[in-house]
């Protein structure tokens, strides 16, 4: 396809869930590369009625390690345990997306009539920034995976990592590859057009 969103479609389309992991990260990137993608992210995800409740911070050294450490100490079953010991043990760090809470409560009263959507609209809206935030660190040579921990990763943030209110959404857990993702497959799945 030759048109100008091709590159963004490649981003797109090479973004894949990256588990295989070691806890370093690319030559020529800094966290401070990181975190600049992260912040520039956040800001530039649209929010409903420019809202702006994205919020982030990034994990790594002991921050990470003790998140996941706790993830790992209070998962009940063996079998789920894996995940969070690679996630402390593999990755170099990780991205909390959350949402201010807060201001979702604002929009609620402002606007009554919406006021059972904005959970969902939140939610999309940080979900945009996640991936986002996924293809990006992809583009920079990071790998990545998108865990669901959240009121554990809460438990066991970082004191000021958190504010009244915000609400734990997702953790994208990120490190150097060290091999390709599984195979994918994909559906027939065409958008049709109408007239
Ligand atoms: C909203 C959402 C939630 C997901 N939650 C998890 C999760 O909790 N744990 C996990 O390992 N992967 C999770 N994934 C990753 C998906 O399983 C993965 O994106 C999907 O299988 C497609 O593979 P790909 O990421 O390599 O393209 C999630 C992905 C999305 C979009």
């Amino acid at each position: 396809m030759s048109s100008k969103a091709a590159p963004f479609l490649e981003a797109l389309a090479s973004r894949r869930s990256v588990y295989a992991l070691k806890p370093e990260l690319p030559a020529g990137i800094a966290t401070k590369d990181v975190q600049n993608i992260v912040q520039q992210i956040i800001k530039d995800t649209p929010t409903c009625f420019n809202s702006q409740g994205n919020r982030a911070v990034i994990l790594t050294g002991e921050s990470h390690k003790k998140v996941w450490d706790h993830v790992y100490n209070k998962i009940p079953l063996e079998n789920f345990k894996k995940r969070p010991l690679s996630c402390r043990d593999e990755a170099f760090g990780t991205v909390v997306f959350m949402v201010d809470n807060v201001k979702t409560k604002e929009l609620q009263d402002m606007f009554p009539a919406w006021s059972s959507a904005f959970p969902d609209f939140v939610a999309h809206s940080s979900g945009a920034a996640q991936i986002s935030t996924w293809s990006a660190l992809e583009l920079v040579g990071l790998g990545g995976h998108l865990q669901h921990f959240s009121d554990f990763v809460s438990e066991a943030l970082p004191q000021g990592a958190i504010e009244e209110g915000w609400k734990v959404h997702a953790q994208l857990v990120f490190g150097l590859p060290t091999a390709a993702p599984a195979e994918k497959t994909y559906i027939e799945n065409d958008v049709k057009v109408f007239e």
